[in-house]
């Protein structure tokens, strides 16, 4: 067997010397396996972009496009959050025709509902419909986490792959689903069950967009932002004690000097915090991630709940059982844990939800062993900041878990308190 590592046939013709890498190999009727290895160079940026819209920014425009075109026209097709539409469709619109780009706008109806393969094909029979030059004309996707995995599938499926950027507009969007590598649709009832990896050239952090997020999804949001804080940055973690609920209030705008300090410092924190555990592992060939942290039990509660929690609601309600967990074992003290559950109060975040019956649970955790090579490993958090891996959660652990979260806990900040 020979290990092919640049092949190059001559004159198409099936004999004679190929040259490979290192040298001369000869060719051999004998051979009848070959084993090809290449690696793919992966880069991406993620990048800060205030005010994207406004007059004299060209970054969007500029993001991930190729050559000029040899008819000169520029063009864009843009997939863009219904609501997002609503709310800042006219300064998109705008601004693509300031710069004399011809966008195909193509909104989308974006929510966990819509997650789903037929959205995905829809917006591939409308990218096939314009005639997309994939090496020139990168798609574009404006909207929420939900909109960056769709379009990040789509990207991916078409003509094998095609360049997008990605401007997200949701909290979630900025520090967990805009800045990874994964996409993905629900699909037979489950979460993210198909999927891809398949990062855009560029994401651009508009933290305007903010400004018009309801509340809840802030909240929604300083999940994925605490789960970081928990595993493995506990000065994160302080600051979120510390002005929680000024950053819900502010919406990271900077409304006050403080509000403005701390909502830049949580958001670098964060993704910093994310990319640094993602850059070393992005094909998670590596199971043992903490930033599944609270993604253990949470895809089963969340497609189970739906639509009543959201994606960070269902991951806070696994966080504050897997707290529990940690502090039966002695991992994390009683006033940290007690700290944990106090700072998902006040973000306005459920701590724990009716759903989490004990068979529902052992389903969840099953469902997720099989996703991670047949082992738990369950990162737990360990104090504040740090995080080690478990394989040996019980049934009945897991039970009596449960039952001292419902005493600490609460459910979705409209329900019993
Ligand atoms: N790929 C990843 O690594 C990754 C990471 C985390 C989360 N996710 C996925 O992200 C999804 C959750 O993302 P989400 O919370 O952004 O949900 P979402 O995309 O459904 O957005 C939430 C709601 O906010 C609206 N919206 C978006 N931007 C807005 C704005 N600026 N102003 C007002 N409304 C706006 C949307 O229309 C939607 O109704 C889940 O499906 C989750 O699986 C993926
Ligand atoms: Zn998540």
């Amino acid at each position: 067997m020979f290990s092919v590592q640049s092949f190059r046939q001559r004159g198409g013709k099936a004999a004679g010397a190929v040259q490979a890498g290192a040298g001369l190999f000869a060719y051999s009727r004998q051979v009848d396996s070959w084993v090809v290895t290449t690696q793919k160079p992966v880069r991406y940026e993620v990048r800060f972009c205030d005010d994207l819209f406004a007059r004299g920014s060209r970054d969007l425009v500029d993001a991930g496009a190729g050559p000029a075109p040899a008819t000169g026209r520029s063009r864009r097709f843009v997939v863009l959050d219904a609501n997002v539409d609503l709310l800042h469709g006219d300064a998109i619109r705008d601004y693509f025709e300031r710069h004399g780009v011809e966008a195909r706008l193509c909104v989308v109806a974006a929510n966990e509902t819509t997650k789903d393969f037929e959205t995905a094909a829809r917006i591939i029979a409308e990218i096939d419909d314009f005639g997309l030059d994939r090496r020139r004309e990168p798609i574009i996707a404006i909207g929420g986490g939900v909109l960056m995995d769709v379009v990040g599938l789509v990207g991916s499926l078409y003509r094998r792959g095609t360049p997008f950027v990605r401007v997200p507009t949701t909290l979630i969007g900025l520090v967990d689903a805009g800045v990874g590598a994964k996409t993905g649709v629900n699909f037979n009832g489950h979460k993210n069950r198909l999927g891809t990896y398949h990062p855009a050239e560029v994401t651009l952090l508009d933290r305007t967009f903010l400004s018009t997020v309801d509340r809840r999804h802030i909240g929604n949001g300083l999940a994925e932002i605490l789960k970081i804080a928990l595993i493995k940055d506990a000065e994160l973690f302080d600051l979120l004690e510390g002005h929680g609920e000024l950053l819900l209030e502010e919406k990271f705008q900077g409304v006050t000097a403080v509000g403005a300090q701390v909502a830049d410092a949580v958001l670098r924190h964060a993704i910093h915090g994310m990319l640094e555990e993602l850059q070393p592992n992005l094909w998670e060939a590596e199971l043992e991630r903490c930033v599944d942290y609270g993604h253990t039990f949470s895809p089963t509660i969340e497609m189970h709940a739906l639509p009543a929690l959201l994606h960070g609601e269902a991951v806070c309600v696994d966080m504050a059982l897997t707290t529990v967990l940690a502090h039966r074992r002695g991992l994390v003290t009683t006033t940290d844990r007690d700290r944990v559950f106090s700072v998902m109060h006040r973000i306005g975040l459920p701590s724990w939800d009716p759903l989490l019956e004990p068979e529902l649970l052992a389903k969840a955790l099953e469902d997720t062993v099989r996703h991670r090579d047949g082992m738990q490993r369950l990162p737990l958090p360990v104090g504040i900041g740090d995080v080690g891996f478990v394989n040996d959660v019980t049934a009945e652990e897991i039970a009596a878990a449960v039952a001292e979260q419902s005493t600490l806990g609460r459910v979705k900040a409209t329900g019993v308190v």
